[in-house]
């Protein structure tokens, strides 16, 4: 803990070296214990070709006891082998031999949450990224394939379940109480896919057919009181296994697939092969405990971890660099099912409004890097937005350029060259391009260029030719001074005063009024749109073509034009939402001034059509009605103006409740629940919409409207109700807040997932005493900094998602995560840095808040006994 460690170093992409040796199978043997449990490993190992005769075999290790090591059967006697913290080398083995090693660990004392760890009482594993090394010496990198034989044994009372990856082959009993089963993975996997779980767990049972006719055993696993909860997973993922097999033909290949739920996660979830790991948060789903929302994170979850036996299992990552290859792919996937599941609008907004708020404040901060990072001190710290959220964007923009069919012949192609091997980005690449008989070259540039690219419009319309002519222009990332020139899909429309005006692009036979997608890949470039009718607003970058800024001139009227009547969904809210940005930062600019606040009255006007559309949905007007948020409205202005941004947020959001209070009160009174929760498309919709109108109601602090938020409370019979009256009631403050707030703890203290929400609520609330209460929260008996769902709940949303109070300017925010990152470091890393990047953005304050974030940051610099997670975290936010 005192004595200042060495300075981690970081390892290159470019340094990429083939294993020298490799490893065909592994038995293991655990005896897991209370104090000890022993690893019994026997590795077949191959020297591969071209390997030099004399090379060392050199495994990887940490934190394991070594007792010892035998080669060929014979064991070794010091001399001989050479054991460091982090290594165990065996000095020129041969061309083939069995290693068998034996080292003791203590799972009960990891608290990383990383190798072989307990939560509830269970033992269970997290080998992704670098875990396995932390159960036993190894070749722990993705491009040693071995097959595994796993023996499993345990006290049978206290673990009556023993699960690892593949077939139960055998099971019996042993001396002393215990017990032992023996799994068999029959396909050959990196050892990041290893699993297993000794328990006290119910099974949840489910089947599958496949489309050849096999009958695949689906289990989900959970802790004995949770066993009404898993109806939801189980129909999730059964779901997914049939969309898989009619999008992408990809069939399951075990005949059981088995999901665990477990309460100590330091992720949401994770693939290892025919048994997955989740968070409990991402299974357990009962109507009075789960929302909407959790619903579908949990449908999408399940799915993404299946499809991960695809694209990540079956054809899996060369070298960590790598990731975005299952991982952008894999989100891509999940984000289909779920528009094929629910409204696809409504994803795509959900979507973007994250990529925007989190991947693109990434992307213009310390910790950017591109999709394929070239460099790394500490892999975990790489499971970033950018990885996965950007990743998946780039792999959309390739299907739209090949369009569905010719991604399908791509992705075909990329199985069948691919399947059991450890690839590349560019083999992927390589792939999509061979299949369709297209260069995709310059579009490999997003797999290494760092930064949001900007894309500036301009468009001249000539009434006489009844012509349009639009002008795309590239330009590097905002702060960056050069880029090389990207390959952009932008996908056009243009809509006239009456509604999307048809055209013709010059090649075109006849005109329509479909989107087109047009082709950036200069660095200027124009396109003549003809058979105008009349003068348009152009509608650019439809459902999001591509992840960058868009500039282009557009006034007021424009946008309102759009915001009420472009035919595509995604446009239609973006456009409204760039309008509210604009109304919202003119706001913020009159806080500043102090000048008097008024709402424009166009954009209530805008905001009373949608109130009054008939023609959108519930979940498309919520997200319409809802105002940019502050962080992202923060990203729009040369210094972030924390207290003039919420302000300004503030007075909008209750002028647009009072502008439209009848219309509000309306709607919440027409959607009142009929009969029981159902989780369906039309209640779901229903349910975002009353809960939207409510929210705006109680703002405007009315005693009668209040109490439509109390009522609600008390007399929800779902999670979604329930949580969205108490989130208008923490806003409100005062008794009622008090009153809700108990009694909600009163109901589910016993209950962690609904507990968790207690925190995230508060901890979330812009209501001016937060700060004081989230202090008060971290000390609250229930508070618990060793469980990662619930140091999120509180610091995760209080230093991420709350900028008007984490940023308060007195610093006692900032000085309340630093406290808790440092405490949380002490026993779990990853978590920590996680945690830490809070501070990320310190560049984009004033003065004052500058300089107490940076102190904070250096308090944790000087920290010593520092992890490598946050050390390399805080030197990149300080470089
Ligand atoms: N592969 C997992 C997923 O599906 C993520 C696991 C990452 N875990 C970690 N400790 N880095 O997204
Ligand atoms: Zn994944």
């Amino acid at each position: 803990m005192t004595e200042a460690k060495p300075a981690p170093q970081p390892i290159f992409r470019k340094d990429y070296r083939r294993p020298d040796y490799t490893i065909d199978r592994v038995d293991l043997r655990f005896e897991l214990g209370e104090d000890v449990t022993r690893v019994h490993a026997t590795l077949t190992v191959r020297r591969m070709d071209g390997t030099p005769e004399g090379a060392p075999l050199v495994l990887d290790g940490e934190n394991l006891a070594h007792v010892s090591v035998a080669l060929d059967g014979r064991e070794l006697s010091a001399g001989e082998y050479f054991v460091t913290p982090t290594s165990l080398t065996i000095p020129a083995p041969g061309a083939g031999f069995t290693l068998a090693t034996v080292v003791e660990i203590k799972p009960q004392d990891n608290l990383e949450l990383s190798g072989l760890y307990r939560s509830s009482g269970n033992f269970c594993t997290q080998c992704e990224a670098e875990g396995f090394r932390r159960i036993t010496w190894f070749l722990d990198r993705p491009d040693v394939m071995a097959r595994y034989s796993v023996v499993v044994e345990a006290d049978k009372a206290k673990y009556p379940v023993l699960l690892a990856n593949g077939n139960r082959v055998a099971t019996g009993d042993l001396d002393g109480g215990r017990h032992f089963a023996r799994w068999d993975d029959p396909f050959p996997k990196p050892s990041y896919l290893f699993a297993l779980v000794a328990g006290d767990l119910r099974c949840f049972p489910g089947e599958f057919l496949t489309r050849s006719g096999r009958t695949v055993r689906l289990e989900i696993w959970v802790e004995p009181d949770n066993i009404d909860r898993c109806a939801h997973a189980l129909r999730s993922l059964q779901a997914a296994m049939r969309w898989d097999e009619e999008k992408f033909g990809r069939e399951y290949d075990l005949d059981i697939y088995m999901i665990v739920a477990v309460s100590d996660f330091n992720m949401g979830a994770m693939e290892n092969k025919g048994l997955n790991l989740f968070n409990a948060k991402y299974v357990l789903a009962r109507p009075d405990t789960a929302t909407d929302d959790d619903y579908d994170g949990i449908e999408s979850v399940i799915a993404h971890e299946y499809f991960h036996n695809w694209t990540g299992n079956r054809v899996t990552c060369r070298d960590w660099f790598q990731l975005t290859l299952k991982e952008g792919l894999t989100v891509f996937r999940d984000r289909l099912f779920s528009a094929d599941m629910g409204s696809p609008a409504v994803a795509r907004i959900g979507d973007v409004l994250a990529l925007r708020t989190n991947q693109f404040a990434e992307d213009s901060g310390p910790m950017a890097h591109p999709i394929r990072p070239e460099s790394y001190i500490e892999m975990n710290n790489f499971y970033t937005t950018t990885v996965y959220e950007k990743g998946a964007e780039v792999i959309g923009m390739m299907r739209t350029l090949l369009g569905e069919a010719g991604f399908r012949r791509g992705m075909d192609l990329y199985f069948e060259r691919h399947d059991g091997q450890a690839v590349t980005c560019d083999d992927f690449r390589a792939a999509l391009a061979d299949a369709n008989g297209v260069d995709l070259e310059q579009f490999g540039r997003w797999y290494s260029q760092v930064g949001t690219p900007v894309v500036r419009a301009r468009g001249e319309y000539d009434a006489d030719a009844r012509s349009y002519t639009l002008t795309l222009e590239q330009a590097p990332p905002r702060g960056r001074t050069s880029a090389e020139l990207l390959h952009i899909p932008v996908a056009v429309g243009l809509v006239g005063p009456d509604g999307p005006l048809s055209f013709k692009l010059s090649g075109e036979t006849a005109a329509s009024a479909d989107t087109r997608v047009l082709e950036l890949r200069e660095r200027s470039q124009s396109f003549r749109f003809d058979d105008v009718a009349a003068a348009p607003v152009v509608s650019l970058l439809r459902g999001f073509s591509a992840p960058v800024e868009l500039e282009v001139e557009r006034s007021d009227a424009d946008l309102a034009r759009l915001m009420a009547a472009d035919p595509d969904s995604f446009s239609r809210w973006d456009a409204g939402q760039e309008l509210g940005r604009r109304v919202l930062l003119r706001l913020a600019a009159d806080v500043e001034a102090r000048r008097p606040l008024a709402l424009d009255p166009a954009f209530v006007a805008a905001c009373a059509e949608i109130v009054a559309d008939p023609g959108l949905d519930g979940s498309l007007k919520a997200l319409a009605l809802t105002l940019p948020n502050e962080r992202l409205l923060g990203q729009h202005q040369p210094v972030v103006a924390v207290d003039a941004l919420h302000e300004a947020r503030e007075f909008a959001f209750k002028a647009l409740a009072a502008a439209l209070r009848e219309p509000l009160l309306a709607i919440y009174q027409s959607t009142a629940p009929q009969g029981q929760y159902r989780i369906e498309r039309a209640e779901v919709d229903r349910r975002k919409l009353r809960n939207l109108a409510l929210a705006y109601l109680v703002a405007l602090g009315e005693p009668e409207l209040v109490a439509l938020a109390m009522s609600q409370f008390h007399l929800a019979d779902n999670m979604t109700d329930s949580e969205a009256a108490l989130a208008c009631l923490i806003e409100h403050g005062g008794p009622e807040r008090d009153a809700a707030l108990a009694e909600f703890h009163r109901r589910w203290h016993k209950d962690p997932l609904v507990l968790d929400k207690w925190f995230a609520l508060q901890a979330a609330s812009g209501h001016p005493d937060t700060l004081e209460r989230v202090t008060a929260l971290a000390d609250h008996p229930d508070f618990n900094l060793l469980n990662p769902n619930r140091a999120r709940s509180l610091v995760g949303v209080f230093g991420m998602r709350n900028q008007h109070q984490f940023h308060r300017k007195d610093g006692r925010g900032h000085a309340l995560v630093a406290d808790k990152v440092l405490a949380i470091d002490a026993h779990n890393s990853q978590l920590a840095a996680r945690l830490v990047a809070a501070f990320n953005p310190w560049r984009r304050f004033d003065a004052t808040r500058q300089q107490s974030m940076r102190t904070q940051l250096e308090r944790i610099a000087g920290h010593s006994g520092l992890s490598k997670a946050v050390r390399e975290i805080v030197d990149r936010a300080l470089a």
